[in-house]
């Protein structure tokens, strides 16, 4: 697949309830919207979509691996320089490790250098829930994510924070909210 009018999109998925839907309900939207995408997913999302089918068929569908391991120095990137990063679902794991610098594999390090790059926007949405987010460290986190220029999509209006165990298995991720926040956004 050649390059998006938009430019390069990449998508990062965690560990987190709704990853399965990563190709629905964010890489096909965002490839109809003009993006080439390049998926990313953290060592143990990988192994979740490898294990449903799910890693081949975004491979398919984007044209491009989906890295969840970091090369080899040797080898070459396997993806293009995104023009915008998008974590979606990140888990309360993710983000804690994020928000304070951690970068110890393929999903951290590169959004945690889109960070620290000028002009890279980067999209995330906290897949979490409200004991995640009563954790006394997550509001710190929050803030030092908001303070980098991250465009949160977070709150209330997005995302009513739920008892573990509340919601159904398969609720719905806030995904128009995640696209809007792309430049360019999205229809609505
Ligand atoms: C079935 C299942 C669903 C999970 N859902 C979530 C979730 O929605 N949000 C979250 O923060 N953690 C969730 N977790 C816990 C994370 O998977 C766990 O913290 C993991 O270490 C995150 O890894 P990652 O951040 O490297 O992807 C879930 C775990 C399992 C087994």
């Amino acid at each position: 697949m050649g390059a998006g009018s938009r430019g390069v999109l990449g998508v990062v998925g965690t560990a987190a309830d709704g990853v399965e839907k990563l190709r629905t309900g964010l890489v096909e939207p965002a490839v109809a919207l003009g993006w080439q995408v390049a998926v990313t997913l953290t060592p143990t999302a990988g192994r979740w979509l490898r294990a449903d089918g799910e890693l081949d068929r975004l491979e398919s569908l984007t044209g491009l691996p989906v890295r969840d391991t970091p090369r080899l120095p040797s080898e070459p990137r396997p993806h293009p320089v995104a023009d915008c990063h998008v974590v979606a679902p990140a888990s309360a794991d993710y983000v804690a490790k994020l928000a304070t610098g951690i970068a110890d594999n393929q999903a951290l390090t590169q959004v945690g250098e889109a960070i620290g790059t000028i002009g890279v926007p980067v999209v995330l949405f906290p897949g979490v829930n409200a004991a995640h987010a009563r954790h006394p460290a997550w509001s710190g986190h929050i803030a030092a994510l908001r303070a980098a220029g991250v465009r949160l999509v977070y709150g209330p209006h997005v995302w009513p924070l739920l008892e573990p165990r509340e919601g159904p298995a398969d609720r719905e991720l806030p995904w128009q909210a995640v696209l809007a926040e792309l430049p360019g956004g999205a229809p609505a």
